[in-house]
């Protein structure tokens, strides 16, 4: 049994809704493509799934958040899909990947052809396993990837309002979803190893800012150390957890971000692998020609920065979503991807936004008692980097600006009296 396809998108996240979108405004005939996803539902928008799928009053639920909504463009229903010819062949986990033969088998036994393939399969979430610990089966132990995690974060939350929770890890995923914890009334602490929340990319006068108001909305912080293990009752549920500096948390539910790992293994052997991801060129295409890659699973030369990245953001998964489908369908129009890296995050009545590249020297700027701050990266002379709180669409329009612009800093003082003017100058 078997379908051929001249274009086929193995995974249905962000980025293959994106690359959809990218090959109906292209001209992409009827029948020629197709997304295989082991999901159950067409692509959407998964930063609502830590956002307002968790909230207590009017919750975000599907199809309301189906991809293209996050930057303001069409909805893709299943609808749009069937419309535009494109087959989405759902709830079905491409098993393995033949890329010399172009062909993918699907876990349920059908082998499906391509002319090109978009490698759009996105992240796992690192399980306690892997660092040691067990109970990541126990039933109010929470990851959140998908929406059947989202599912049932929402059901534990609200089996244990006025409960205690705990969240283990500092990145986004943590901070996220604490956030969503106190809102829906519950006592959250968080605990991870590093010295504050947010390591990869807060300096410590930034994190401290956002660390004092989680404290003022009640959430707890223990950090430099990690979870050991967890206290179990006899239904198999989580009833503490203990920490490697001797202490014990009592928990009505735990939820987990400790990060993630890229999907990659039907292609491990097959294509060249590079800092965890599918190395790609400026045109998204792996080391076969057929094949592209995009969103988390890519490593792609960040052009500005002059490195190889792996980036785990929104932005990227649809910005290289619709240049590896520029590349393919237009390849002598289409040149290198020169993509400035933009993160960002809501939680609370705050919100922030960065570009560029966290490296070199750090200069604060703004209120940082107030609500708006931030900061620039100053490396070998040039900003390359730009953080703010609590700016208007304006200050982000700028500091985005500056930071693509690169421009030479001869006097940090000067920057740091400036503040977001500087961006606003340039
Ligand atoms: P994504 O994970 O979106 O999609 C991968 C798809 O591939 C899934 O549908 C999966 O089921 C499927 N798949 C995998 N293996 C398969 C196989 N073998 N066969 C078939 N299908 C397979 N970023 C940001 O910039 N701002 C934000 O606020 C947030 N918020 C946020 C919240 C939460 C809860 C998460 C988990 C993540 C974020 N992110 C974010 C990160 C952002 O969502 C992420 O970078 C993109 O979803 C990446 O898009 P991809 O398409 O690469 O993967
Ligand atoms: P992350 O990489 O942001 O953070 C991982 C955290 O795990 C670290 O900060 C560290 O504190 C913690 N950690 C590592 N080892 C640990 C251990 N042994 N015990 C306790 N803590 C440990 O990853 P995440 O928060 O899991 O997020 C998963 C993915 O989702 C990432 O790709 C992230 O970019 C994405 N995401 C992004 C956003 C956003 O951009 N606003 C929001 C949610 C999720």
């Amino acid at each position: 049994m078997g379908r051929a396809f001249v274009y086929v998108i193995v995974g249905g996240g962000v980025s293959a809704g994106y690359a959809a979108h990218e090959f109906v405004k292209r001209g992409v005939s009827i029948g020629e493509l197709c997304i295989i996803s082991e999901e159950p539902v067409a692509p959407y928008e998964r930063p609502a799934l830590s956002k307002g799928y968790l909230l207590p009053e009017a919750p975000a639920r599907l199809p309301s958040f189906h991809c293209c909504v996050g930057s303001n463009e069409e909805r893709l229903t299943p609808k749009w899909y069937k419309e535009h010819g494109i087959e989405l062949i759902l709830g079905t986990r491409v098993k393995s990947a033949d890329v010399r033969r172009k062909t993918l088998l699907t876990a349920t036994g059908e082998t499906i052809s391509y002319k090109y393939l978009i490698v759009a399969t996105g992240a796992r979430p690192l399980k306690l396993e892997e660092f040691g610990v067990n109970g990541s089966d126990a039933a109010n132990v929470c990851y959140l990837r998908d929406l059947s995690d989202a599912d049932r974060l929402v059901d534990v939350m609200q089996s244990c309002s006025g409960g205690d929770a705990v969240v283990i890890g500092g990145g986004y995923i943590g901070m996220e979803c604490a956030a969503s914890l106190v809102i829906n009334k519950l006592n959250a602490t968080m605990v991870f190893p590093e010295a504050h929340c947010m390591g990869r990319l807060f300096t410590t006068k930034i994190a401290s800012y956002y660390e004092e108001f989680y404290k003022s909305k009640g959430v707890k912080f223990i950090k430099g150390t990690v979870l050991t293990s967890f206290d179990f009752n006899s239904d198999g549920k989580v009833t503490a957890v203990n920490l490697k500096d001797g202490s014990k948390l009592s928990a009505d539910m735990v939820v987990i971000g400790i990060g993630i790992r890229p999907n990659t293994s039907l292609f491990e052997g097959q294509l060249t692998m590079e800092k965890g991801g599918i190395k790609v060129n400026g045109k998204m295409q792996s080391s076969n020609t057929s094949v592209y890659a995009i969103g988390d699973v890519a490593s792609f030369p960040v052009k500005i920065i002059g490195e190889t990245r792996r980036l785990e953001h929104v932005d990227s998964a649809r910005k290289s979503a619709r240049h590896a489908v520029a590349a393919i369908m237009e390849p002598e129009k289409t040149g290198e991807f020169d993509y400035l890296p933009f993160f960002y995050s809501r939680v609370f009545t705050l919100s922030w936004q960065f570009y560029g590249d966290n490296a070199g020297e750090v200069v604060h700027f703004g209120d940082f008692s107030g609500n708006t701050f931030g900061a620039y990266w100053i490396n070998k002379g040039y900003l390359v980097g730009s953080f703010l709180e609590g700016g208007t669409k304006e200050q982000y329009e700028a500091i985005a600006r500056a930071t693509r612009l690169k421009p030479m800093i001869e006097d940090l003082g000067e920057l740091e009296r400036q503040g977001v003017g500087f961006a606003l100058s340039v």
